[in-house]
């Protein structure tokens, strides 16, 4: 299969990579985050979650954060909601774009978001009615698509029937995380093949989780696989308060600079991404987790 012409980066850091970092973040340094992210070209981000405040305390202020943010035109601007209150926060945070997030391992599902993946759908069912109803469009995610930190290798079948049960309820694009990043690129592409045959191709998305160091190759395994939208996050950022030792996104940089030399189209600044990740990273005092702006900032 022939590379695609053109990509779609979904730009997570605001949400998977501050979600877990420990020190208290700023409403403002988020706003400003989030603005140098859509400054840089970015035509999705994901800024926050409408969680419980007790499982993900970083993630409390997401409705300041919609609040201020000076929203482009053209730039989807997203949240986390697992539940219908979590959906209603997002309404009156004047949300357009919600996620759902499910699993395809039934302990991470338990320690995520203390139910079963049964469960979960069933919750995701009136939210995504009550979504239609306000044209608020949802994405779907699936976790542990690569392996699970409590059960070890997940089958694809078994990410191929909640991926299905996502789309089938009418979530419009579904992404499959490698949520503690122990994917490889053969396993990558037969997930995709696999899932595949219950939901199309270019309605699935990959988010690789980098902590194995696998993820650039991985992403060039699914583009093999025909898919052409990804989740990344600047900087690196992030990890998984529910999967202990993932470490952060593969970082939005690095992926834009393979895509850059793929001569695949993004619509996004290399330059004032970096930027953007240094700032942050400073802010953080964390080392930034961009292979790339490391290199361009050494020396
Ligand atoms: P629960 O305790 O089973 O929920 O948690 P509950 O309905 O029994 O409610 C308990 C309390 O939470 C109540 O408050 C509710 O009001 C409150 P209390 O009476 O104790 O004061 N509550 C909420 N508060 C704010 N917003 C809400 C909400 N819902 C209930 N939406 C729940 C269930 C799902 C809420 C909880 O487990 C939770 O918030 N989990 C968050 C998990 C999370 O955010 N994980 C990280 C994101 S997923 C991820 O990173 C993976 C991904 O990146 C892909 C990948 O890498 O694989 C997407
Ligand atoms: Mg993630």
């Amino acid at each position: 299969m022939s590379l695609p012409k053109q990509v779609r980066l979904v730009e997570v850091g605001p949400r998977d990579g501050l979600q877990n970092e420990q020190q208290p973040i700023s409403v403002a340094d988020k706003v400003r985050l989030v603005d140098d992210l859509s400054a840089a070209g970015l035509s999705y981000i994901e800024v926050g979650s409408f969680v419980s405040p007790k499982w993900v305390p970083q993630m409390a202020g997401s409705a300041e954060v919609f609040a201020q943010i000076q929203r482009k035109a053209g730039v989807t601007y997203a949240a986390l909601t697992p539940n219908m209150k979590g959906l209603e926060a997002a309404i009156e945070a004047g949300v357009k774009e919600v996620a759902v997030f499910g699993a395809a391992s039934e302990a991470f599902s338990q320690k995520n978001i203390n139910c079963s993946i049964a469960e979960s759908l069933a919750r995701f069912a009136p939210l995504m009615e009550a979504a239609r109803e306000q044209d608020i469009r949802v994405r779907g995610y699936v976790s542990c698509v690569l392996g699970c930190p409590y059960e070890g290798e997940v089958p694809p079948a078994k990410v191929a029937e909640v991926a299905r049960e996502l789309y089938a309820m009418g979530c419009y694009e579904v992404s499959l995380g490698d949520t503690i990043g122990t994917g490889t690129p053969g396993k990558t592409r037969t997930l995709f093949d696999t899932v595949a045959r219950e939901v199309p191709r270019e309605r699935l998305a990959g988010h690789f989780h980098d902590t194995y160091g696998q993820a650039l190759a991985n992403i060039y395994a699914s583009l093999l696989e025909g898919i052409a939208v990804f989740d990344s996050s600047v900087a690196g950022l992030g990890g998984c308060p529910y999967a202990k030792g993932a470490s952060g996104n593969v970082a939005s940089e690095d992926v834009l600079y393979m895509f850059n030399g793929l001569d695949i189209a993004t619509g996004i600044d290399l330059d004032a991404l970096i930027a953007a990740g240094q700032r942050i990273s400073q802010l953080l005092g964390r080392a930034n987790g961009s292979r790339v702006a490391r290199a361009r900032h050494a020396g």
